[in-house]
């Protein structure tokens, strides 16, 4: 089970030492895996004051290259080298505010795993394809078109656009359906297991019966993220659901 945090651009080093000092209080279980990713300026930050804990930290993108006159970029290499064990790939707002494609989106993973670190790699469809029954479909393409050739150090999100930030999730049976559809795809095609999380309004309420669902193993939380004592609530409710077998 994994617990991820994706606090995109918000927090600064203020608040994130706040942040820290509510994780080094709490007791974490060996049976959940986080990881938090903060904005890329505090990688390093966050690592040092959290690493006598057993919480991952990672990136929130990085390049296909691992060096090189691409300004404003960041290199694989480098968010290994402050101890990022994870990144992310394919986040809907780098595909639509960056315009990041799907071939993009492949050699980003691939350089990324190449350079030994795991990816979670995001897909989802738009709410138009949602409301035309295309989702399955579309995200096929997605994977079809983006996953990197290794698949060991591969998870992947189910983030339905229409999902993120809106307070809306899928239903259970939409969300069931899409991570059967993504795992069968993948291992049709590749002959490996892969993980997928769940992505999109992940908040309290809903966490309970997002862990219930069948083939769900975990959950990418933005918003709810951002606030120490619903990050633990979230991650001591996955705990919780892993007890109960
Ligand atoms: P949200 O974001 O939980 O705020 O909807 C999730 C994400 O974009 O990863």
């Amino acid at each position: 089970m994994f617990v991820a945090a994706n606090w995109k651009m918000n927090l600064d080093k203020k608040l994130i030492f706040e942040f820290s000092k509510h994780l080094n209080t709490f007791k974490f279980s060996s049976k959940v895996e986080a990881c938090i990713f903060p904005p890329m300026t505090y990688v390093d930050y966050l690592n040092s004051l959290i690493s006598n804990l057993p919480i991952s930290v990672g990136g929130q993108n990085c390049h296909y290259k691992k060096s090189g006159a691409y300004t404003g970029e960041v290199s694989p290499l480098f968010l290994k080298d402050t101890g990022c064990k994870y990144v992310i790939i394919g986040h809907s707002e780098r595909r639509i505010l960056n315009h990041e494609t799907n071939d993009e989106i492949k050699l980003r993973a691939q350089s990324a795993i190449n350079s030994n670190l795991k990816v979670v790699l995001c897909v989802g469809e738009s709410l138009i394809d949602h409301e035309k029954g295309s989702a399955l479909k579309f995200v096929e393409e997605q994977l079809l078109e983006s996953l990197p050739n290794n698949f060991e150090n591969l998870l992947i999100a189910y983030e339905p656009i229409w999902s993120i930030g809106t307070g809306k999730i899928p239903s259970v049976n939409d969300i069931e359906d899409m991570h059967q559809h993504i795992k069968k795809f993948i291992f049709e095609k590749t002959n490996k297991k892969v993980k997928v999380l769940y992505g999109g309004s992940v908040n309290l309420e809903n966490i309970n019966n997002i862990l219930n669902i069948v083939n769900v193993d975990g959950v990418l939380i933005g918003g709810s993220s951002l606030n120490v004592k619903d990050f633990l609530a979230i991650y001591s409710a996955a705990v919780k659901h892993l007890d109960k077998f």
